[in-house]
């Protein structure tokens, strides 16, 4: 009798968990990608998804991976941390992907990462770069180079190339970015015996810089560092410029998106920024790469886009070489991803899950990025 029971209710919940779970077609992989596709980073979140959506389009055109279609499901995190539980958790729980890609902005990877690794559900971010998102875990990857080395970039470019022997700071107190980004760039610059004669912060979404710049202005500093995204560096840079503010003022990857133009206009010219790539190089595979994406989306690809495409492409090289499709093996063939010719750069992850690659420098000037230097780690 209680057999018969037992039998009967293994039976009933196994008819409700399949009749009340979504229809998974078996001949498809599920890929979530979580990003800012509106708000303050929209740029970010855009370009990221049409690098990914060409990658993928592109391996399914070519047959998919062994037999099976890639499917990528993708929500709007809108920027914001909160949102980035949910629709990480639904994608899991619900659309039971089976790998995740993203966030571009660190803060957002390092709330995703923990959900991820507890589910165990490999995640790779295309572009996040503060140490900590891969320190969440072993199923926690990134395809780009972290900001010790960015920091040190932008350090040494200052020091080598723009003589400077003083810098100031302005940085995003809110964002694990730029407060990492800023302490390494300090690191390098004080251990070569250069001075940051101020340290200030603003906070995401603050429209006025004043204070902070008046401050820095009194300090004659010979550059000034602002680890930011591109909505707050495109004012500040301008309300630089209104205050009398003459020297380079420089940053990181976060810099990247067509919009800081549209923000900064000329106010920009003579800035520098390091990326993880430049559309201007004469590398067939970048040219080549940039082609087809122009034929697509009609804009040039900035850094996220071609990181996207790169995500995704190690994704795809992944799969094709895991055991099974269960998250413990998919994670072991990313791990394993050595010498992957991807368009920024070959990739191979190291012990920590992190991609070591070189770093570009980009020079600003009539509302465009031109690349100026490479910077091998
Ligand atoms: N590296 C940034 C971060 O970690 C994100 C970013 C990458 C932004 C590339 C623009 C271009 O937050």
């Amino acid at each position: 009798m209680q057999r018969r029971f037992l039998a009967f209710t293994a039976l009933a919940t196994l008819i409700l968990g399949l009749s009340c779970g979504p229809k998974l077609n078996p001949n498809e992989i599920r890929i979530g990608e979580y990003g800012s596709l509106t708000g303050a980073q929209a740029t970010f979140g855009v370009s990221t998804q049409n690098g990914i959506q060409l990658a993928v389009d592109e391996a399914n055109a070519a047959g998919g991976v062994n037999g099976k279609t890639l499917k990528v499901i993708a929500y709007d995190d809108q920027g914001e941390g909160s949102e980035v539980a949910v629709v990480v958790t639904k994608l899991i729980t619900e659309d039971k992907v089976q790998v995740i890609l993203g966030e571009v902005a660190s803060s957002l990877s390092l709330a995703a990462a923990p959900i991820c690794q507890d589910h165990k559900i490999p995640m790779i971010s295309p572009s996040s770069t503060d140490p900590k998102v891969t320190q969440k875990g072993d199923y926690i990857f990134r395809v780009c180079f972290i900001d010790p080395f960015q920091g040190r970039v932008m350090a040494d470019f200052a020091m080598d190339q723009l003589k400077a022997k003083s810098a100031a700071i302005l940085r995003d107190q809110k964002s694990d970015y730029s407060m990492g980004l800023a302490d390494f760039f300090i690191k390098r610059f004080q251990e070569r015996k250069g001075a940051i004669v101020s340290d200030q912060s603003y906070v995401a979404g603050d429209v006025d810089f004043k204070s902070q710049l008046t401050i820095i202005r009194g300090q004659k500093p010979d550059v000034i560092f602002v680890p930011g995204y591109y909505g707050d560096v495109g004012l500040i840079v301008k309300q630089a410029r209104e205050l009398g503010i003459k020297v380079p003022l420089l940053g990181g990857d976060g810099w990247d998106s067509s919009k800081l133009y549209e923000i900064g206009g000329e106010a920009l010219d003579g800035c520098y920024f390091s990326s993880h790539y430049s559309p201007e190089s004469t590398d067939p595979k970048v040219q080549d790469f940039v082609k087809r994406y122009q034929a697509k989306f009609g804009q040039v690809p900035d850094a996220l886009a071609t990181l996207g495409y790169d995500a995704a492409g190690v994704l795809v090289a992944a799969l094709k070489s895991a055991k099974s499709l269960d998250g413990a093996d998919i994670r072991d063939a990313i791990a394993a991803t050595k010498d992957y010719p991807g368009v920024t750069g070959s990739i191979s992850l190291d012990a920590d899950r992190n991609a070591v690659k070189p770093a570009v420098v980009l020079k600003i000037s009539g509302g465009k990025a031109s690349y100026v230097t490479t910077i091998n780690p």
